[in-house]
């Protein structure tokens, strides 16, 4: 009976070890192409981009570029079942945490690509959410200026876009943090 428990707590020890290597495994392979970490917003966050996608009455095509575990995405679905939402994520283990999140959510007009963001064409987009640093909001701007359409808006969570002044800025606290919403019409 000894044998068994010290055999099956082997590989359940064992089953655990793989999984967390190979998570670790796929995030560095993310943050080695990008310089960009995996951070999840807080709901709080994703609550207050739902709430400024909300405000047009016009249909929705929302981005999340660099959209991790999925969050945004979800939640701008959920707010505005109308939306097409559209999460944009280089690094395998969070896009794979989003899919299976997407699974179980059903949500039917979110789509998640596993893609670099660089490599993906806006043209589509009436909304665009960043949140990465300030190396990357920079290289995609000027893509991001080229391909948009007159009236879409870029929402940047905490790293504003150097040189072009916001049309809003919102103040969430959130987790004893001060998170800040740059709002852009394009
Ligand atoms: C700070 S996290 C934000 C995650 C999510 N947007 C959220 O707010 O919860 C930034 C994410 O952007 C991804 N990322 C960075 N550069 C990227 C690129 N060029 N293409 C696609 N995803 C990228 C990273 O892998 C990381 O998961």
């Amino acid at each position: 009976m000894f044998e068994v428990f010290i055999i099956f707590a082997i590989a359940a020890l064992s089953s655990v070890v793989l999984i967390v290597g190979a998570w670790l495994f796929l995030s560095l392979i993310g943050l080695i192409k990008t310089r960009v970490p995996y951070v999840p917003v807080p709901t709080a966050i994703s609550d207050a981009v739902s709430d400024i996608v909300a405000q047009t009455t016009n249909p929705v095509v929302f981005y999340d570029i660099g959209s991790g575990d999925g969050r945004v995405v979800f939640s701008v679905a959920s707010k505005i079942p109308t939306a097409s939402a559209v999460g944009i994520e280089i690094s395998p283990a969070p896009f794979l945490l989003s899919l299976a999140k997407s699974a179980y959510k059903k949500l039917p007009r979110v789509q998640l690509r596993c893609v670099d963001a660089e490599k993906v064409s806006y043209r589509d987009a009436t909304h665009i959410f960043l949140y990465l640093f300030p190396h990357m909001v920079k290289r995609l701007y000027p893509k991001l200026k080229q391909e948009l359409q007159p009236g879409s808006v870029i929402i940047s969570c905490d790293f504003p876009i150097v040189g072009v002044t916001p049309h809003e800025v919102k103040e969430v606290t959130a987790q004893y943090k001060k998170y800040t919403l740059y709002v852009y019409n394009v």
